[in-house]
């Protein structure tokens, strides 16, 4: 048991209370971090003359080769040590000897963690960024294709209204959009640097707290020791952003494997997406979509269980806030896990756009157009919707579509119906007629995509 603290203390730990304590089969995660920390921290002090420059190189050089042992596997983080932080200190005062004793000096373990934490989850922010966007490019390639492949819209999972490939997936660039912003605002606002607050009062050494904040890229140093040391929100908005995605995520598969379904057949999953049934043969399963959606429950429980534990925490720091780390690097892993294979299901997935077609026109979708046909030729709109509606009964009764109607039944039913209702009413007219900025017509939808590829550019 190594242990940074054993000198107020009479007895050992007991076993264990130690194993109870200890974090560093989790924390080992952020060995980089802890040793990107230090670095800085001891270029600061010997930069205000707390250190010698010779005692500054010795420490630098030490922790470098623990850093590059630790790479190459010959250095184990083992759990003899109670946290990261206490294997980086032990080894390097194994390494270098005194000088190594030197390292802690203005610092607690308390700002050390809060930065350490901050720096892997900067870093992570940043690799999630970046698969956001890859689903990003995903989506507007498939929109851009797909400006004029008809299908259906649904409300309340019924066929609504004629609508384009491209718009559905539109719908989810927005959502994703949404969700990359967040991300870049989170790590906006966290983007200040806690070290230097000591263990929750600052300290007596005259630190450049500035200093050490450039060095390690943030914006500028935290302005209150005690809330550097105790603030967690930055994890709590990160989980909730992570929900979102995931809640996008898992709404996208719902559609997926209702879309996969062989009721609908209007995608097929990829073989290499797709999994079998040990007893069914002919079974091609969309499990890869329904983990999706199922992880999607255990990243709500990071968001609970995080803001559970930091709601009835005294400042500054408390070691309930140790309980940070296993459930937010669990969502992190799920999250990036989730959109990378999402993403690449999506980019192997087939659109059958006969079948989207044929559903579209078997739906009744054009009956709101027929409906404002009767409207542009001066019926109002509450008596053509009541016309409509009975010609959706008679073509129910016969088993047919609006399309199929001849003139004279039309004209039964109302006379004002004249040759051009077909042009009226077929898909390619529904769709190309709503134009208005952010609807399914292909002028607003290319006008779209130029801003979404504009956006992108930027990323
Ligand atoms: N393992 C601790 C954590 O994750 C590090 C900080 C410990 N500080 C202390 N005073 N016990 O929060």
């Amino acid at each position: 048991m190594a242990q940074l603290w054993g000198g107020r203390f009479t007895k050992e730990t007991d076993k264990l209370v130690y194993n109870f304590n200890a974090s560093i089969s989790f924390d080992k995660r952020f060995y980089e971090q802890d040793i990107q920390g230090s670095k800085a921290h001891v270029m600061m002090l010997a930069k205000q003359g707390i250190l010698t420059d010779d005692e500054k190189q010795q420490i630098l050089d030490g922790l470098e080769s623990i850093r590059k042992d630790v790479e190459n596997g010959k250095l184990e983080i083992t759990e003899e040590y109670e946290d990261i932080h206490s294997f980086v200190e032990a080894n390097l005062i194994d390494r270098i000897g005194d000088a190594g004793k030197k390292l802690h000096t203005g610092r607690s373990r308390n700002d050390q963690v809060a930065l350490d934490m901050k720096l892997y989850t900067r870093s992570e922010i940043t690799a999630l960024q970046g698969l956001v966007v890859d689903m990003l490019r995903e989506l507007l390639a498939i929109m851009k294709d797909n400006t004029e492949t008809i299908m259906p819209g649904f409300t309340h999972l019924q066929k609504a209204q004629p609508i384009t490939l491209a718009h559905h997936m539109g719908a989810y660039f927005e959502m994703f959009k949404r969700d990359h912003m967040r991300l870049k605002d989170i790590y906006k606002r966290m983007n200040t640097c806690p070290l230097g607050s000591g263990a929750l009062a600052g300290t007596t050494y005259d630190l450049d707290r500035a200093y050490t904040a450039e060095l390690l890229g943030f914006d500028g140093p935290t302005l209150n020791s005690m809330d550097s040391v105790s603030d967690r929100d930055y994890l709590i908005e990160l989980m909730s952003a992570l929900s979102t995605i995931m809640m996008h995520l898992s709404r996208f598969s719902e559609e997926v494997i209702i879309w996969n379904s062989n009721e609908y057949q209007f995608v097929d999953i990829d073989d290499s997406y797709s999994t079998g049934s040990s007893i069914m043969p002919q079974k091609k399963n969309p499990d890869i979509a329904e983990l999706v959606r199922g992880k999607t429950g255990r990243v709500y429980g990071a968001l609970t269980s995080i803001l559970t534990t930091m709601k009835g925490i005294p400042l500054a720091y408390n070691k309930d806030m140790q309980e940070d780390k296993e459930l937010v690097f669990d969502a992190i892993d799920t999250v990036k896990g989730c959109l990378a294979l999402f993403t690449g299901m999506l980019a192997t997935m087939k659109f059958n756009k006969e079948r989207m077609l044929e559903s579209c026109r078997h739906g009744f979708t054009n009956a709101t157009d027929a409906a404002d046909y009767l409207v542009n030729h001066g019926v109002p709109f509450r008596d053509a919707h009541g016309i409509v509606g009975k010609l959706v009964l008679y073509c129910i009764d016969k088993k047919i579509a609006l399309d199929d109607m001849s003139l004279e039944e039309y004209k039964e039913i109302s006379p004002v119906f004249e040759e051009d209702i077909y042009d009226a009413i077929s898909m390619e007219t529904c769709v190309n007629k709503r134009n208005t900025i952010g609807a399914p017509g292909p002028e607003a939808m290319k006008k779209v995509i130029a801003l979404h590829e504009a956006y992108l550019e930027e990323c």
